[in-house]
C-alpha cells in the first residue's frame, strides 16, 4: 500500500456531500421542487426507484451529523445550498424558513468549529426555471447570479469558500446529453449550449458577489479527468485528444483563457453554442480557488465494443476504474496548462459493497481507496502544485443520483430504513489520519 507523508500543517481535511444526496425534506417550511424531485419520481429514471423525498433525513438530524464530523476531527464540510429552499421558484421571493435552515446548520458547525464550504449549485436547478427553459434559457444564469449574490450577502462571511458550480460537466452531458440526469434531454447541440450558459452563469455570479463583497473565497468545482489512447492507434490518440479537451479543457479555458479550446469547439461544428459578444469577459473573472472532483481517468478507445481498461487496481462498486496516478498526472498538467489558484480536492472517493455486521462495516477497499490517492495528490504537490486541502466523498452514504440508493459512497453507513448512521472503518481510519497529521 502506498506511503501517506506529512501534509503541510494549514492542510484542510474534510467531507462532502449535496443537499438533494442527503436532506430530504422535499417540501418542507416550503422549499419548491427541483429537478431532481422532478426526475426522480418520474417511473424508470432512477435504478432503484429512490427518491430525494427523506434520503438521509439530514434536513432534520443535521446537528447529529455537523456532531459525527466533530467526532472524526474534521476541519471542514463541504455541502450544497438547495436554491428552491431558498427561492421555491428560482427567482421572486425568498423562503425565510429555507434560509433558517443553513443559518441553524452553519451555527451548529461554527459551535463545532468546522468550517463550512458552499456549493451554489449542484444539479438541482428550481423546478419553476426548468419551466421556462431551465439552462438552455440565458435567462437562467441572470437568475443564478441573483440567488449567489444573496446567499454571499447572508452568508459570505460565515463560509471559508463559495462554489459557484459543482461539475457542470456532468449537468450539461448527463442532464442534456445522454438523459441520465435530470431535466432528461439527450441532445447533443442542447447539451452544448447548456455548457455555455453554465459557465455564463458562473462567471456572472462571481461578478455578483463581488460587488456584494464578503470574506468568503470564491470559485468552482470541476470533474476532470486525464485522458488516455487505449491503444497507440491514430483513432485512439485522436479520440483521447478530444476527449480532454471538450471535458477538461472545454471548462478550464473560457475561465483562465477567455476562449473555446480550438479542438473541441472545431469537432463540435455546426453544434458549437451561440455565444454573444461580452460572454467570455464575463465568464473570465479571476477565481480565488479551484474546485478538483476526482474519481477515474478517461480510457479512449474508437473501436467497437470499445477496448476496457486492464484496471490493475480493480474497479469500484460503479465500475470505475481505480487509478490513482491519474490524480498526479491530471494536477501536473493543469499546473502547466493554466495559471492555477490554490487546488482543493473537493470530491474523491469510492462506491462499495457494504454492509454492517455486528456494528462494524469493514471496508478496507476504501481505506486503500483514500491511501492511494492521497499519496498521488502528495506526490503533485512536491511536484510543485499547490494544494489547500481534501475533500473525501462522502460523509454520509447517500443518494447517488440516477443509481439511487444502490452504491454507498459514505465513510458513515445510513441504514434508510431507521436512519441509523454507523461508523465504517474508513471513518475511523480518516479520523486516526488526521490526529496523526497533526500530532507530527
Ligand atoms: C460526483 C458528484 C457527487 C457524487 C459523486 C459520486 O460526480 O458531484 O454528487 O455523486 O460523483
Amino acid at each position: 500500500m502506498s506511503e501517506i507523508q506529512q501534509f503541510p500543517a494549514d492542510f484542510i481535511w474534510g467531507v462532502a456531500t449535496s443537499a438533494f444526496q442527503i436532506e430530504g425534506g422535499a417540501s418542507a417550511d416550503g422549499k419548491g421542487p427541483s429537478i431532481w424531485d422532478t426526475f426522480s419520481h418520474t417511473p424508470g429514471k432512477i435504478i432503484d426507484g429512490g427518491t430525494g423525498d427523506v434520503a438521509c433525513d439530514h434536513y432534520h438530524r443535521y446537528a447529529e451529523d455537523v456532531a459525527l464530523m466533530a467526532g472524526l476531527h474534521v476541519d471542514a464540510y463541504r455541502f450544497s445550498i438547495a436554491w428552491s429552499r431558498v427561492q421555491p421558484a428560482g427567482k421572486g421571493a425568498w423562503n425565510e424558513a429555507g434560509f433558517a435552515f443553513y443559518d441553524r446548520l452553519l451555527t451548529e458547525l461554527a459551535a463545532k468549529n468546522i468550517d463550512a464550504h458552499v456549493t451554489l449549485y449542484h444539479w438541482d436547478l428550481p423546478q419553476a426555471l426548468q419551466d421556462e427553459g431551465g439552462w438552455l434559457n440565458r435567462d437562467t444564469a441572470k437568475q443564478f447570479a441573483e440567488y449567489a449574490a444573496e446567499v454571499a450577502r447572508r452568508f459570505g462571511n460565515r463560509v471559508k469558500t463559495i462554489a459557484t458550480h459543482n461539475e457542470p460537466w456532468c449537468t450539461a452531458n448527463l442532464g442534456y446529453g445522454n438523459a441520465q440526469f435530470a431535466p432528461g434531454v439527450a441532445d447533443l447541440r442542447q447539451s452544448i449550449q447548456v455548457s455555455h450558459h453554465l459557465l455564463l452563469s458562473h462567471g456572472l455570479a462571481m461578478q455578483a458577489m463581488r460587488k456584494v463583497g464578503s470574506s468568503a473565497k470564491l470559485g468552482i468545482v470541476l470533474n476532470q479527468w486525464t485522458a488516455h489512447p487505449a491503444t497507440d492507434s491514430q483513432a485512439d490518440r485522436e479520440l483521447a485528444a478530444f476527449e480532454y479537451s471538450r471535458s477538461v479543457e472545454w471548462f478550464m479555458d473560457p475561465i483562465f483563457k477567455g476562449r473555446y479550446p480550438e479542438l473541441a469547439l472545431k469537432a463540435h461544428g455546426a453544434n458549437a453554442p451561440v455565444i454573444h459578444d461580452n460572454d467570455f469577459n464575463d465568464i473570465r473573472q479571476p477565481i480565488d480557488f479551484l474546485g478538483c472532483n476526482y474519481y477515474f481517468r478517461a480510457f479512449c478507445s474508437a473501436e467497437v465494443p470499445p477496448r476496457a481498461p486492464a484496471a490493475a487496481l480493480g474497479v469500484t462498486d460503479m465500475g470505475w476504474e481505480i487509478y490513482p496516478q491519474g490524480l498526479t498526472e491530471l494536477l501536473l498538467k493543469l499546473n502547466k496548462d493554466y495559471d492555477l489558484p490554490p487546488v482543493y480536492i473537493t470530491e474523491n472517493g469510492m462506491a462499495n459493497r457494504d454492509a454492517v455486521v455486528d456494528g462494524r462495516v469493514h471496508d478496507a477497499q476504501r481505506i486503500d481507496f483514500v491511501t492511494r490517492h492521497l499519496a498521488a495528490l502528495q506526490e503533485a504537490m512536491h511536484q510543485g502544485v499547490k494544494v489547500d486541502g481534501y475533500f473525501l466523498w462522502s460523509l454520509l452514504d447517500n443518494f447517488e443520483w440516477n443509481s439511487g440508493y444502490a452504491k454507498r459512497f459514505g465513510i458513515v453507513h445510513v441504514d434508510y430504513e431507521t436512519q441509523q448512521r454507523t461508523l465504517k472503518d474508513s471513518a475511523l481510519w480518516y479520523r486516526g489520519l488526521i490526529d496523526a497529521q497533526r500530532k507530527a
